[in-house]
C-alpha cells in the first residue's frame, strides 16, 4: 500500500504551542497496518469520567456487547452517569427500539468504581475527565500503572494535544486519540487521533472499537481542534458574536442556520448542549495553539459564564432548559 504523505500544512508556529512538529509528525495520520495480527481487540473497556460524554461511551459500548466500566471521583457522578444512561436506554425501549431484555443486558455489563483499579483487566482504557491537563495527567499515570502492558490507552480530550498527553503514559505507541461527539448514543463519527508516536496497530484497535460500538471512525493527525472542532468552533463563536452585536435574536440566528444551512440545530443551541465553559474553552486552545486571534471568544462567554449560564447542564444558556 502506498502512503501518500500529505503536503506540509503546519500549524502556524507559535512559541509554547505543543503542536510544533516532531519527527513523528512526518507520519501520514491515513497510515494503517497491513496485517491485524497484533491488533488488540476490544472487549472490556474501562472509561474515567461519567459525565455526558464518558456516559454516553459507557452506553454505547455496553450497547454493543462490550464490558464497560465507568469510574468518576464521587458516588453523586457516577449517579448521575447511570441515570442518564438508564434514562437514554428507557427512551429506547419506549420508541420501540430497544428489547426491555436487551435494555437489561446492556445494563448489566456496566459495572461502576472511584478509581482505576475497578478495570484493572480492560483491554482499553478512555479518559472523558474535564479539559484540565492536570486531571488528565494524573488519570493517564494512574491507568498506566494498573492496566495490563499490552491494553490501548486513549483520550477522548477534544482539544488537548495527544503529543503531551502521551508522555503520561508508558507506552506511547499504544496511546491515542478517541474524540466522540455529542451526544454520543446520537452522533456516528468518532476522530482517531494518531500521535506522534501512535502504531498502525494502535490505530487499527481504535478504528475497530469505533466501528464496534456502532460509529464511523475517520484518522486524524494530532492538530489543534482536529478535523471538526477547528471548523465548527469558528462558526459558534461567530454566531455568538453577532447575537452580542444585535445583529439577531438567539432564536433568529438559530432558524437561520437550521433553514439556511440545514444545520439540524442552530449553533446557539449547539453551544448550549456543548456547554458554553466548554466551547469558550476549546475556542481559546484553537487561539492559542493555532496562535490565531480569530479563534479568541467572543466577550459574550463571559457574561454568560459569569452568571453562572452554562448551558443546558445548567439549566440556562442562550435558552432556558
Ligand atoms: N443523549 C443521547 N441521545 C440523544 C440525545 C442526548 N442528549 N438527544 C437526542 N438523542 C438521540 C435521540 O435518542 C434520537 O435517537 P433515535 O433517532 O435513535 O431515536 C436522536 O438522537 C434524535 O433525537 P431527537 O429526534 O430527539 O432530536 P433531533 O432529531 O433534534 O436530534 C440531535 C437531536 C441528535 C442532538 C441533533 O439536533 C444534532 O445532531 N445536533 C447537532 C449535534 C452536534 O453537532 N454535536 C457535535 C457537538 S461538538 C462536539 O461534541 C465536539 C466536542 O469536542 C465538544
Amino acid at each position: 500500500m502506498v502512503v501518500v504523505t500529505r503536503p506540509a500544512t503546519e500549524p502556524r508556529p507559535t512559541p509554547s504551542s505543543p503542536y510544533r512538529r516532531g519527527p513523528g509528525f512526518r507520519v501520514s495520520p491515513h497510515a494503517v497496518a497491513h496485517s491485524k495480527e497484533d491488533v488488540v481487540k476490544v472487549q472490556k473497556v474501562l472509561v474515567a469520567g461519567a459525565g455526558q460524554m464518558g456516559a454516553g461511551i459507557v452506553q454505547v459500548a455496553a450497547q454493543a456487547g462490550l464490558q464497560a466500566v465507568m469510574i468518576d471521583i464521587a458516588d453523586e457522578f457516577i449517579a448521575k452517569g447511570m441515570a442518564g444512561i438508564e434514562k437514554q436506554l428507557g427512551r429506547a425501549v419506549d420508541k420501540g427500539r430497544l428489547s426491555a431484555a436487551d435494555r437489561d443486558a446492556a445494563l448489566g455489563r456496566i459495572a461502576t468504581g472511584l478509581d482505576v483499579s475497578a478495570g484493572a483487566d480492560a483491554d482499553l482504557f478512555i479518559e472523558a475527565a474535564p479539559e484540565s491537563i492536570d486531571i488528565k495527567r494524573g488519570l493517564l499515570e494512574a491507568a498506566a500503572g494498573v492496566l495490563r502492558p499490552d491494553a490501548i490507552m486513549a483520550t477522548n480530550t477534544s482539544s488537548l494535544s495527544i503529543g503531551v498527553l502521551s508522555s503520561y503514559v508508558k507506552s506511547r505507541a499504544r496511546f491515542v486519540g478517541i474524540h466522540f461527539f455529542n451526544p454520543v448514543p446520537a452522533m456516528a463519527l468518532v476522530e482517531v487521533v494518531r500521535g506522534p508516536e501512535t502504531t498502525d496497530e494502535t490505530v487499527v484497535a481504535a478504528r475497530d472499537f469505533c466501528v464496534a460500538v456502532g460509529k464511523t471512525p475517520i484518522t486524524v493527525k494530532d492538530s489543534p481542534g482536529f478535523v471538526v472542532n477547528r471548523i465548527l468552533f469558528p462558526m459558534i463563536n461567530e454566531a455568538v458574536q453577532a447575537l452580542s452585536e444585535g445583529v439577531a435574536s438567539a432564536d433568529d440566528i438559530d432558524t437561520g442556520l437550521k433553514l439556511g444551512a440545514n444545520f439540524p440545530m442552530g449553533p446557539l443551541a449547539l453551544a448550549d448542549l456543548v456547554g458554553l465553559d466548554t466551547t469558550k474553552a476549546i475556542l481559546e486552545t484553537l487561539e492559542h495553539d493555532l496562535g490565531d486571534a480569530r479563534y479568541r471568544p467572543s466577550a459574550l462567554f463571559d457574561e454568560y459564564l459569569a452568571a453562572g449560564k452554562l448551558g443546558r447542564k445548567s439549566g440556562q444558556g442562550f435558552y432556558t432548559y
